[in-house]
């Protein structure tokens, strides 16, 4: 068996055809058994099959041959299982026969807390904990329900039958063919499914509620939820049945099960998992209450069901043929995701939105530990960690890039055809672009492949010289160092207003455009004749392609000034505050020229622009702590004017008919305000969250300001006044809401008293917590950062126990990481993690250590900007 141990992939002896799987799980007692018939295709002479399988105990194993005339049934000479290798060998005494048989094995396994393989949750029914069972399989935890080809291109069909207390609800892929009660007991069996890959299965049993509608095609659409929540369900159901139109029409190819249900888990690890006609969430991911779920819950909704349901196309019909492949499941669903919430919701102005996305890819991809899209994979417990910003949004990204590149209509008669081409088989990368390369004619592999195959982006780097547009392109590293690497980069270009336009590759190191020729536009004031003086050049219009843009000196100017007279669209506004925040980082701008920036934003009003405004200060603000904490006090006082604008805008308090996009804005400007210590915001909302504690349906509280209003009042909590701290957790304790519960928690984080943060830390491993919850009270206020390290090293054992081997734990060590800004941190960090780190989290914790000595970096070049003090000082008290 040795020779089989320690292989990236099963050997294809056999490949199996069809599974005939029966299982009946305790939920008493926390386990199963089974069994399982596989139909098997025998492709070499071996004495040995080789399948996955992890914690199970595989027994009674034998595999049958049968033709016209005879029929044998061999049994294996050992059943050994590889635990490290998460593999089962069959030793057979003798060579089995080419071509068609069948393996039986009957199996036992438990139903474990770690939410992956068959796994328990548990929830409350008229006040009793139950427990229900629920799968996850992908990446590759198929094996620990059943014994099975584990990997995603042996695609089979699959007949399931259950034995389940009769009074629950069990759901699989497939509708219901028969159910059969005996007693207690019901055998419930189910249609046999098309044929799919083993990640996708899944099974769920407890007990349930339902709500009910259909396509225009009678696909039958169901949402499940807890007992009493049924209304709940309805928002998702609506955009269910919508969205599967809506695909059906863009992918030219109907969905392929007779029936779908998406059912809301109260204990998942992730958002939520795309089981072919089975997609389980988290209830945040599903759930919508009238009551007291906000705005931003509302389309998180919307974008996970949009996603989920993209994947039964995406991903279940037409597969990856290995996880290197992954990013065309999730960059792509994430992308599509996008144009369907679109459809649904144009007043969401969602690609405007999908600029965070682009955001976080090109965040994580500048650093030196990123990895290239295409991935190699050594061992099953490597893909967890792909499944990152770089798979999903760099992913989306490069798709958004190639479609704005091809335009909408010849991009989307391409992937129809490459669906109907590819349906119900595996793919790779390269069959993507052959089939949009046969729609386009353009040579889209040669393009794509510099993006998908070589990990990071190229910065930009555009000046003016003598009348020329001069671009050149590097890699662009947070860390300020110069990388390899040349892309073929669509660039795009607005001169003076967006109907001067110019696009073209850049295929070299360095290109220039003589822009007077190409436009006929002048760059320079004092060129005379009749030209037309362009006031600004944007490059990267609207955002859609995957690079930073670093302007000369000149150029920046201008846009600024374009800026401040609102001459851009919400794209380019963003794009070049994003780029300059980047280059900030990377030391290539002065902070002060960035703050200067910021200035112009302070009319802004945008959702989009604001947020990343936003999101920005918060690292600024931690930056300058460590750089020069002398000026903090100056620095927010300039954050808040900018906030100031908006916040008075907007109020505390809802304007009847007012834009989903003001309901967002509303929360996250008051929640920066209090953070930034604005007395007014933090008196406000301690006031608010005490006429909420008297009485739960104050109109001074709705949902949207929530969360503002609750770290308002962690604002004011410290050790020797907890009041405030006890009355979230009231509320957190009454809730059963999952959508309240995580915003007190990511609430409670932002405490700056670091006493109190470690009662919070320690709250999140305590049994209120689910643990799939624990991650929203890690962003911890980065006054407590050290806190929050000593936290993790302390219980560092307990945490790698609950959270195993799953991707959760990466989120442990970046969260408490990353804020740092120090070698020696850096190197307690690699010291301590020397022999506790995992495959699931090694490259997350060389990307956070890589993250502390970019932060370092940044602050020594910060405290070397002599004219840094007097510019925040003018900015602060600047009267707008
Ligand atoms: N296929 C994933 C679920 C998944 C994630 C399985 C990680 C195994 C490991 C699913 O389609 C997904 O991408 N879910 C997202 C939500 C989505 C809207 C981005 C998630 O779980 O965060
Ligand atoms: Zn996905």
């Amino acid at each position: 068996m040795d020779q089989f141990k320690g292989q990236p992939r099963l050997p294809k002896f056999a490949v199996p055809k069809r599974y005939d799987i029966y299982i009946k799980p305790d939920l008493c007692l926390c386990k199963f058994s089974g069994s399982v018939a596989i139909d098997i295709d025998i492709l070499s002479d071996t004495r040995f099959l080789v399948l996955s399988a992890a914690d199970l105990l595989v027994h009674d194993a034998s595999v049958s041959f049968a033709n016209q005339k005879s029929s044998k049934v061999i049994q294996p000479s050992s059943i050994q299982a590889c635990e490290v290798s998460q593999i089962l060998v069959l030793e057979f005494a003798e060579t089995l026969p080419f071509g068609l048989g069948t393996l039986r094995m009957d199996f036992e396994g438990i139903l474990n807390d770690n939410m992956k393989g068959f796994y328990r949750s548990t929830y409350e029914h008229n006040g009793e904990k139950k427990n229900m069972a629920v799968t996850q399989f992908e990446p590759v935890d198929a094996r620990r329900c059943f014994p099975c080809w584990d990997e995603p291109a042996f695609k089979a069909t699959f007949k399931i039958t259950l034995d389940v207390p009769s009074e629950l609800v069990a759901l699989s892929n497939m509708p219901i063919v028969e159910e059969k009660v005996n007693g207690d007991l019901k055998t419930v069996s189910y249609q046999e499914s098309p044929i799919m890959s083993t990640y996708l299965v899944a099974i769920v049993v407890g007990l349930f509620d339902y709500v009910e509608d259909h396509t225009t095609d009678g696909v039958k659409v169901r949402v499940y939820c807890q007992v009493g929540k049924a209304n709940q369900g309805k928002f998702a159901l609506d955009v269910a049945v919508k969205t599967l139109d809506l695909y059906k029409e863009y992918f030219a190819v109907p969905y392929s099960l007779p029936k779908l249900d998406m059912i809301a888990i109260p204990d998942f690890a992730a958002g939520a998992m795309e089981n072919y006609g089975l997609v389980t969430y988290r209830e945040t991911a599903l759930l919508y209450d009238d009551q007291h779920s906000a705005a931003a819950n509302k389309q998180r909704v919307a974008t996970v069901v949009a996603h989920e349901l993209a994947h039964q196309w995406f991903g279940n019909l037409v597969t990856m043929e290995w996880w290197t492949h992954l990013w065309l499941n999730e960059g792509f669903a994430t992308w599509v995701s996008y144009l369907a919430t679109d459809s649904l919701f144009p007043e969401w102005k969602v690609w405007n939105q999908f600029l965070e996305e682009s955001n976080h890819g090109l965040t994580l991809d500048a650093l030196a530990e990123s990895h290239p899209i295409e991935v190699e994979i050594n061992h099953a417990s490597e893909v967890d960690e792909i499944f990152d910003a770089i798979s999903y949004r760099k992913g989306a990204s490069i798709i958004r890039m190639l479609q704005s590149y091809l335009g909408p209509e010849c991009f989307q008669k391409s992937l129809a055809s490459y669906i109907k081409r590819h349906r119900c088989s595996n793919t790779k990368t390269e069959d993507l672009w052959a089939a949009l390369e046969e729609g386009s004619g353009e040579p889209v592999n040669k393009l794509m492949s510099s993006w998908t195959k070589q990990q990071g982006y190229p910065v930009v780097t555009v000046k003016v010289k003598d009348e020329k547009l001069v671009f050149e392109q590097s890699r662009f590293l947070s860390s300020g160092s110069s990388g390899e690497g040349q892309w073929i980069v669509p660039i795009t270009l607005c001169c003076g207003s967006y109907d001067v336009r110019k696009n073209f590759l850049l295929q070299t190191e360095t290109e220039s455009v003589d822009i007077k020729q190409s436009l006929g536009c002048s760059l320079s004031k004092c060129c005379g004749g009749n030209d037309k003086y362009c006031d600004w050049i944007k490059l990267n219009v609207d955002q859609t392609g995957f690079y930073r843009v670093k302007y000369d000196e000149d150029l920046a100017a201008k846009l600024r000034n374009a800026i401040e007279k609102n001459h851009l669209t919400t794209t380019d506004r963003f794009g070049i505050l994003d780029d300059a925040f980047a280059l900030s980082m990377a030391c290539q701008q002065s902070v002060t020229s960035l703050l200067t920036l910021m200035g112009a934003y302070r009319e802004e009003l945008d959702y989009t622009v604001l947020s990343n405004l936003i999101s920005i200060s918060y690292k600024l603000e931690r930056i300058a702590a460590d750089a020069v904490p002398e000026l903090l006090d100056n620095l927010r006082q300039f954050f808040t004017n900018i906030f100031q604008f908006a916040a008075e805008k907007l109020g505390w308090d809802p304007k009847p008919g007012e834009s989903h996009l003001d309901a967002m804005l509303r929360g996250e400007i008051l929640t920066a305000l209090a953070l930034f210590g604005h007395e007014q915001t933090i008196q406000e909302g301690n006031r608010r969250c005490l006429a909420f504690l008297d009485d739960r349906s104050t109109p001074l509280l709705p949902p949207d300001i929530r969360k503002a209003a609750y770290v308002a009042v962690m604002q004011t909590v410290n050790a020797s006044n907890r009041s405030g701290y006890e009355s979230l957790l009231r509320i957190y304790r009454e809730s059963d809401l999952s959508q309240e519960k995580t915003r007190i928690l990511s609430s409670l984080a932002s405490c700056p008293d670091p006493n109190i943060i470690l009662e919070v830390l320690n709250f999140l491993l305590s049994s209120e917590v689910r643990s799939q919850d624990a991650i929203f009270g890690l962003g911890v206020n980065w006054k407590a950062r050290e806190t929050a390290w000593t936290w993790l090293k302390a219980k560092w054992e307990e945490i790698s126990k609950i959270f195993d081997s799953g991707f959760l734990i990466g989120r442990f060590v970046s969260a408490t990481v990353s804020p740092f800004a120090s070698y020696e941190k850096a190197k307690e960090v690699e010291e301590f993690f020397a022999s506790r780190v995992k495959p699931s989290m090694a490259r997350t914790l060389k990307q956070s250590i890589e993250r502390v000595h970019i932060n370092l970096r940044w602050v020594q070049s910060v405290q070397k900007e002599r004219d840094l003090p007097n510019a925040i000082n003018e900015l602060a008290w600047r009267r707008y």
